[in-house]
């Protein structure tokens, strides 16, 4: 397969064929969604929760993102990858944004940096893009600013959400955004949204009338255990939680039965019986 660039992505955009975008955290989270013919992989700040077992996405640390970066990195040959900027490493200053989104591409390694927030953004997407960095935006449910937006809720709901949500597109697109995420938005307001522009929309909850589709993985391989709360817009689409449970309870029954290692599972000596009685 063809590393997928930023001209491909113009393309499929220009083709009207969906952008399918995953997030991966680690080398063989990436290394089967590469393989699965992904267009886009995101290390996403989720994987605070769905890898660090943390309470939310405002713990992770940009140092930590960088870690899981470079592990996705060297397992993508193909998909283009984008790193999150975590909370706290892109707010305080354009400035503070650029040279976190440096660090992000040098050592994190991969080919892209997303961040949240929509217009009051712009400089800081303006000043990173100056750089050569591709950035693509995050607007309506925007989860590091949980406390702020009072919990997970849908974003864009009536006239004046919705034209807010218009108007932070349009105002990160002229930024030069390579592509906005819409995160929890009504499926008519996110089909209004990527009509009015002219860079790709990657829904998330967001609809089928999107440019492409993200999801969390862990959450759409279902590698979670039973009964945990997942929100309204994940499918899952198998289940590895259960896939690993059978294979670790096999292999600790064998275990305690002595199933387990089997004679095609040992190695053979090189010594005659006699050698051996003589040890
Ligand atoms: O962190 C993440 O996984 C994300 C996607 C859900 C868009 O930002
Ligand atoms: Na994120």
């Amino acid at each position: 397969r063809k590393p997928v660039t930023i001209n491909t992505l113009q393309n499929l955009y220009r083709k009207d064929e969906p952008i399918t975008m995953i997030t991966a955290h680690d080398f063989p989270s990436a290394h089967v969604a590469d393989h699965a013919g992904m267009d886009m992989i995101l290390v996403g700040d989720s994987l605070a929760m769905v890898a660090l077992g943390m309470e939310d996405t405002s713990e992770v640390l940009l140092d930590e993102m960088l870690l899981h970066c470079r592990s996705v990195a060297r397992a993508t040959k193909a998909a283009f990858t984008v790193g999150d900027l975590p909370m706290g490493s892109y707010e305080v200053a354009p400035e503070q944004a650029l040279e976190s989104a440096i660090r992000i591409i040098k050592e994190g390694r991969v080919k892209s940096v997303k961040l949240e927030g929509g217009r009051e953004m712009a400089p800081t997407i303006a000043k990173i893009t100056s750089a050569g960095i591709p950035v693509l935006a995050h607007i309506g449910l925007t989860p590091q600013r949980q406390n702020a937006l009072g919990g997970f809720r849908v974003q864009g709901k009536n006239t004046s959400a919705a034209l807010k949500l218009l108007d932070d597109a349009l105002a990160v697109q002229e930024a030069g955004a390579f592509g906005v995420v819409l995160e929890a938005v009504p499926a008519e307001v996110a089909s209004l949204v990527t009509k009015k522009l002219a860079i790709p929309t990657i829904g998330i909850g967001a609809g089928n009338g999107c440019s492409g589709q993200v999801l969390v993985q862990v959450d759409m391989s279902g590698s979670f255990p039973p009964g945990r709360f997942l929100p309204k817009f994940v499918k899952k689409y198998g289940d590895v939680w259960t896939e690993s449970m059978n294979a670790i309870t096999s292999y600790r029954t064998e275990v305690k039965s002595r199933a387990y290692p089997a004679q095609e599972h040992t190695y053979p000596m090189a010594m005659s019986k006699e050698e051996f009685s003589e040890l």
